[in-house]
């Protein structure tokens, strides 16, 4: 069983719309388990225990709005790691 979390943050509803019909789609796969959250509303520490985190934001200025930025911030330690690793 692949455990997924998605986290959503959303002004209008767009994003979450879209985040709920990811889940919706995912639940009709064979061996994926979900959860979805408003960023407002997650638990970091019930996250640690999912497989994947799919993080979904409105776009706002060309990026990720407040609510995501910090709960990106919020895994910084792990972030950081990626990019050494990962990203050029
Ligand atoms: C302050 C603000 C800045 C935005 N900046 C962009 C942008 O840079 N590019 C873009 O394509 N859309 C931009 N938009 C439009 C939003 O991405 C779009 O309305 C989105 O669907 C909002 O998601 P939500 O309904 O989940 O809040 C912006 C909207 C707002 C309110």
């Amino acid at each position: 069983m692949v455990k997924v979390f998605v986290v959503y943050d959303t002004k209008y509803g767009n994003t979450k719309l879209v985040a709920e019909t990811i889940v919706e789609g995912m639940k009709e796969v064979a061996g994926i388990d979900t959860a979805i959250s408003d960023v407002e509303e997650v638990n970091l520490d019930e996250v640690a225990d999912y497989d994947a985190i799919l993080i979904g934001s409105p776009n706002h200025w060309g990026g990720p709005v407040c609510g995501i930025k910090k709960l990106m911030h919020a895994c910084k330690r792990e972030l950081t790691e990626c990019i050494k690793v990962n990203i050029r």
